[in-house]
């Protein structure tokens, strides 16, 4: 028996019970924003189950009436503690900051980080809210090229080729959405240095910690050592790995207390925290005893990878990469078309809507983004449909 048996009643695992008909009647933004015969996989939103202990401390909430001024500080508590045992982050409960979800952090950063006219890099392709926050901090935007031919490497030669005098902050995200790359202990310790080296604070969203291909290790870019950590934000969160995205809840710490009295200070009045329901599901997530739902929603995501990859692969030209972490998988389509192009194809002609690959930066127009947190049935039926409109796209091929 397994902890969540009394949640699959007649399916051997959660993770494959979803099905069209059953997301459908459920509300949700990625399974009503299109027509219903449209297979969302647009938005990194999981099709699964919520897990029964985040249910069941959720409902225990509502049945206290936890609806009053909460505190923060079990919450904080708890984070404190698993970022000492997950993270070997050694920072005190009174350097956790709960969010609103993990994207405040971004904002926060930047406000701390920079002045108008500065410089912030952030990589291309790049979950898009970064940049735009480099936009509303009014500073320039200098991006870091990852390639797939390259396997998306992150390439140290070339981060330190983009660091000026104006540079005040390098945005990173690990695991990266969308390149899908868990970073090596390399390509940490090689930002790392140049950070200190010059200087440079460094914004580390962490938000796809839990979710990694192949046994992968995630390393928190703040283990490193003191000197890296004494000048880096680090962000988390719930949405990804948990199914919670709804309840807006996240979390940032600094280990150097002037940064985070300045991130205190940014956020006093603006930034309200996260609902008691983020507070109330937080001591749960953060405690050891959802290890065995991680463990095999992994392992299920894992078939999912290989089932999306051999397909894609065999069923035209599309370059496929190897997914280590997210689940969220960038391909590129080479058949001289953007993604606009692309899209149109897919969405009108297959009736599945993926993410377009000019939304996470300009070199990657020949990409489209694929949701992969669905069960095989769905996934199978979208990809049967991706391979429907393969003739169509070999006649637009430019
Ligand atoms: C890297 C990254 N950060 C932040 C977010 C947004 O998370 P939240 O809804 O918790 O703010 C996402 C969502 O996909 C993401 O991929």
């Amino acid at each position: 028996m397994t902890p969540y048996d009394f949640v699959s009643d007649i399916m051997s695992t959660p993770f494959d019970k979803p099905t069209i008909e059953s997301r459908l009647s459920v509300r949700g933004a990625k399974w009503h924003r299109d027509a219903s015969d449209i297979i969302p996989l647009w938005l990194a939103d999981p099709d699964y189950p919520l897990c029964p202990e985040i249910k069941q401390a959720l409902r225990d909430a509502v049945e206290e009436e936890f609806t009053v001024y909460g505190s923060d500080t079990e919450a904080r508590d708890s984070m404190s503690a698993k970022i000492k045992r997950v993270n070997k982050i050694d920072v005190p409960a009174s350097q956790i900051m709960l969010t609103q979800g993990v994207t405040p952090g971004m904002w926060l950063a930047a406000r701390h980080a920079t002045r108008p006219g500065d410089e912030v890099i952030v990589t291309d392709p790049m979950y898009y809210p970064f940049v735009s926050q480099t936009q509303i901090a009014q500073t320039h935007t200098v991006r870091w090229n990852l390639d797939i031919d390259d396997g998306y490497k992150f390439d140290i030669e070339q981060l330190k080729s983009l660091i000026s005098s104006k540079t005040k902050l390098i945005f990173v995200c690990n695991p990266h959405n969308p390149a899908g790359r868990v970073m090596t202990k390399e390509e940490l310790k090689g930002i790392a240095d140049l950070a200190v080296d010059n200087g440079i604070y460094v914004y580390v969203d962490e938000l796809w910690e839990d979710i990694r291909n192949d046994g992968r290790k995630h390393i928190s870019l703040a283990s490193l050592n003191p000197e890296i950590a004494d000048i880096t934000i680090s962000g988390w969160g719930f949405s990804k790995m948990w199914g919670v995205p709804g309840l807006q809840a996240g979390y940032l710490a600094a280990t150097n207390k002037v940064i985070f009295e300045s991130l205190t200070k940014h956020a006093y009045g603006v930034l309200r925290g996260t609902n008691n329901m983020g507070k109330a599901m937080a001591p749960v997530i953060c405690s050891d005893k959802l290890d065995y739902w991680r463990n095999d929603m992994n392992k299920y995501l894992g078939e999912v990878r290989d089932l999306v990859t051999k397909r894609l692969t065999e069923m035209g030209d599309i370059t496929v990469p190897n997914l280590e972490g997210t689940y969220l998988l960038f391909p590129r389509f080479n058949y001289g078309l953007t993604s606009a192009e692309l899209n149109k194809v897919i969405f009108e002609e297959g009736r599945v809507s993926l993410g377009t690959g000019i939304t996470f930066g300009p070199k990657a127009d020949n990409h489209m983004r694929i949701l992969t947190a669905t069960s095989k049935k769905i996934m199978n039926e979208a990809l049967d449909r991706i391979e429907s409109i393969i003739p169509t796209l070999e006649k637009m091929a430019k």
